[in-house]
């Protein structure tokens, strides 16, 4: 039994009326509205709720809202869901909505798992020539005015006991480790084939649990530059990017969230089988980016806004 990927996630946040333009600009439909919740969809039904703080039923975060509350995963069949809820019902925090089991995992995140209620699309991507491979012949590449992405790729959190974390991950929801910064990070996928990580968790130097980010998959780096060029000229802010990440290999472009953190774009992730052997990296700038622009592209000049060398800390070694 594998997990699918994530079907669901929750942000607690308070200002909704910020978070709802946001997540429009996002590239995302809004589902349903009201003073407690929205509801917005990505391209393949994977759900984006933010629930207003003072909104009950939702389970606590790990750090102050605004922030991810719970991630809901998904499996393939209701047979999936019992193993599920007999896996999981020793664990702390354990809850069972019939439909949706779950529990905290050793951070105290709410996890949990429910049939997926995401659907196959099939949709046009870019395709690209290389030398050898002329995949577009007679046909433009296309360019995007903004993005609707695909769906929540992965997420990433600061946890405070990084092996148990891991752990629990694979032991009790059967992930599959793919990449470690040892005692420091750990990349993570659902299962042993499938794209490079669901699930990435940090553990800092002073260790704290909290969101990093929350990543959303489209469908080619075309649609990351259209995506981070109309969110800039929406006016949201750029954490980091466009760029490279050597481990994955995908191209980014990370923005600053009002429900919290960071949301990314991303492409072009490696696809791994049981052959792959998971590596080991030290936290370093050129080892999260190959390359990366500081501050983003400015949408309507499409011209670099802001140029900084790397500090030579890791990234998300950054205080809050
Ligand atoms: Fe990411």
């Amino acid at each position: 039994m594998h997990l699918l990927g994530i079907d669901e996630v929750i942000f607690g946040a308070s200002d909704l009326e910020k978070c709802r333009q946001f997540f429009l600009d996002w590239g995302l439909s809004l589902h349903s509205e009201s003073t407690q919740e929205l509801v917005f969809t990505s391209l393949n039904g994977c759900r984006v709720v933010v629930a207003h703080s003072d909104k009950p039923g939702v389970a606590a975060g790990v750090e102050p809202d605004p922030t991810l509350r719970e991630v809901i995963w998904g499996v393939a069949s209701h047979a999936e869901l019992e193993l599920v809820r007999e896996r999981l019902k020793q664990q702390p925090g354990f809850v069972d909505l019939g439909t949706r089991v779950g529990c905290t995992d050793p951070t105290g995140l709410a996890l949990r798992v429910q049939v997926t209620q995401k659907q196959a699309v099939t949709l046009d991507c870019a395709k690209t020539n290389t030398w050898n491979d002329r995949q577009r012949v007679d046909q433009a590449s296309p360019a995007y005015d903004r993005a609707t992405p695909i769906e929540v790729g992965h997420v990433v959190f600061f946890v405070t006991d990084l092996a148990a974390t891991s752990a629990f991950y694979q032991e009790h929801l059967g992930f599959v480790v793919s990449d470690r910064y040892p005692g420091r990070g750990c990349f993570l996928r659902c299962a042993p084939e499938g794209g490079h990580h669901n699930l990435f968790l940090l553990q800092l130097p002073q260790p704290r649990a909290g969101l990093n980010h929350v990543a959303f998959t489209v469908r080619d780096v075309h649609e990351v530059f259209g995506g981070g060029l109309h969110m800039s000229r929406c006016g949201w802010d750029t954490e980091l990017g466009p760029g490279r990440h050597p481990i994955s290999s995908a191209i980014f472009w990370y923005f600053v969230s009002p429900a919290g953190a960071l949301v990314e774009y991303y492409t072009d992730e490696d696809e791994l089988t049981e052959a792959w052997q998971p590596r080991e990296f030290t936290p370093g700038p050129t080892v999260f980016a190959e390359w990366a622009i500081k501050g983003g592209i400015d949408g309507h000049t499409r011209r670099q806004k802001d140029a900084e060398a790397p500090s030579g800390r890791f990234m998300t070694d950054k205080p809050r």
